[in-house]
């Protein structure tokens, strides 16, 4: 058991393109209450936020963790928070926080819109 958590931060104003209706919930709204649903026990501290200015990409999340890459997530849907939490905990487990497609469920091959380096190391090229 390890203590170490990854932060995922969820845009909650992202519409997808979609129009929204006055009082109506933004897709990203839904997908950070979804993701709440299915976080219980997950090592994820999950963090909603206004617009993480990928809104070409929405819905959209960044998942980091101290000495990993950090990952910027687009074309994000509700349903797909089971396979994002599951992603999650591989992350948290992987050395450098790279999770090759074929490791990621078949409902977030494409979700990588970037990503950037780990502030605290030279991780430069060598990614697993
Ligand atoms: S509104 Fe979601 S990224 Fe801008």
């Amino acid at each position: 058991m390890t203590d170490a958590v990854a932060h995922l931060h969820v845009c909650i104003t992202c519409r997808a393109g979609l129009p929204l209706e006055p009082g109506g919930v933004p897709m990203g709204a839904d997908l950070y209450a979804a993701l709440a649903a299915c976080a219980e026990g997950a090592p994820v501290v999950l963090r909603g936020v206004e617009c993480l200015a990928m809104c070409a990409h929405g819905c959209s999340a960044a998942i980091s963790m101290p000495g990993k890459w950090s990952y910027l997530l687009g074309g994000l849907r509700p349903a797909m928070a089971g396979d994002l939490m599951d992603y999650a905990r591989s992350y948290v487990a992987s050395g450098s926080g790279t999770i090759m497609p074929s490791r990621r469920a078949a409902s977030l091959r494409d979700m990588i819109v970037g990503r950037v380096p780990a502030f605290d190391a030279g991780m430069g090229e060598a990614a697993e």
